[in-house]
């Protein structure tokens, strides 16, 4: 398996960053996964232009685009799978112990690994902790995840995939690494951006592909919705057929199960909307 790491691929097992990197020693980085089809990246553009809003918001430099598409580029073609998870990762570089920058550069990954289809629905969980919808990196996609690990293993526990979080107001945020949806009379709803959430890449492309509606929904719509289905590049759109105790049965229901349909149509017609 080869990555792309320092302007070239290597060897995965002989790769090696400082044990001094600031993604390693305080989180200081950001990432983005795309998936990979048969080599090709999906919605490679809207993923650099997260990075890069990532990048401003950590007051990383701009990442070259150039380069991570070359990286990408290269990393893909070493090790051909029909399904990959494309994973970006650009931190802060070496630098000191606490919590200031280092001034030699950022580092930057590229690593592929094999992933599988998702199944058409999923169960999830609610979590006690929340997403700070005020906090310095409310909407960035930082390697500061630990939060994620934490609610993620909560999930797994109780035999669910993701794990939903309400903000500290009580709304409905999303998941540890996805965005959610909820069918209320027909209509289709996902938190808007000031919950917290993430602009995850595939939410945008189902609000503007089903019509969704951005709304403020408190965390308990969970408990009524007729359908929930979550969003992520490696779910797609996914149906939720348990939220906690409360079983959604028949998931994916119709209104879900369009949506499914056009997305699917939509992201085959084209590879990078
Ligand atoms: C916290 C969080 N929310 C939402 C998402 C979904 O975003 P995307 O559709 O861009 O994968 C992710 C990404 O994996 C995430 O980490």
């Amino acid at each position: 398996m080869k990555i792309w790491l320092d302007g070239g691929l290597r060897d995965i097992e002989s790769a090696r960053v400082s044990v001094l990197d600031h993604g390693l020693t305080v989180g200081d980085g950001i990432f983005e996964t795309v998936k990979a089809t048969d080599g090709t990246p999906f919605a490679l553009t809207r993923h650099l232009n997260r990075l890069t809003r990532s990048a401003r918001g950590l007051g990383l430099p701009d990442p070259d685009h150039d380069e991570v598409r070359r990286a990408c580029a290269a990393v893909l073609e070493a090790n051909p799978m029909p399904l990959g998870r494309l994973r970006i990762t650009y931190t802060g570089g070496h630098g000191p112990l606490g919590s200031d920058r280092g001034d030699q550069g950022p580092t930057l990954v590229v690593a592929l690994g094999a992933t599988t289809r998702r199944p058409d629905s999923t169960a999830v969980v609610t979590v006690p902790w929340t997403r700070n919808e005020r906090g310095a990196l409310t909407g960035l996609k930082t390697t500061s995840y630990a939060e994620n690990v934490v609610a993620l293993a909560r999930a797994h526990q109780h035999g669910a995939s993701e794990a939903l979080f309400g903000n500290t107001v009580g709304q409905l945020c999303e998941g540890t690494g996805s965005n959610v949806f909820v069918v209320l009379d027909g209509e289709i709803h996902t938190p808007p951006l000031a919950s917290g959430c993430l602009a995850g890449i595939t939410r945008e492309l189902a609000v503007e592909w089903t019509g969704a509606r951005e709304t403020d929904l408190p965390l308990d719509v969970l408990d009524r919705a007729d359908e929930v289905f979550l969003t992520s590049t490696l779910r797609d759109i996914q149906a939720v057929h348990r939220v906690d105790e409360r079983e959604l049965a028949g998931a994916p229901g119709p209104v879900t199960a369009k949506a499914m349909r056009v997305f699917e149509e939509r992201a085959g017609d084209d590879l990078d909307p």
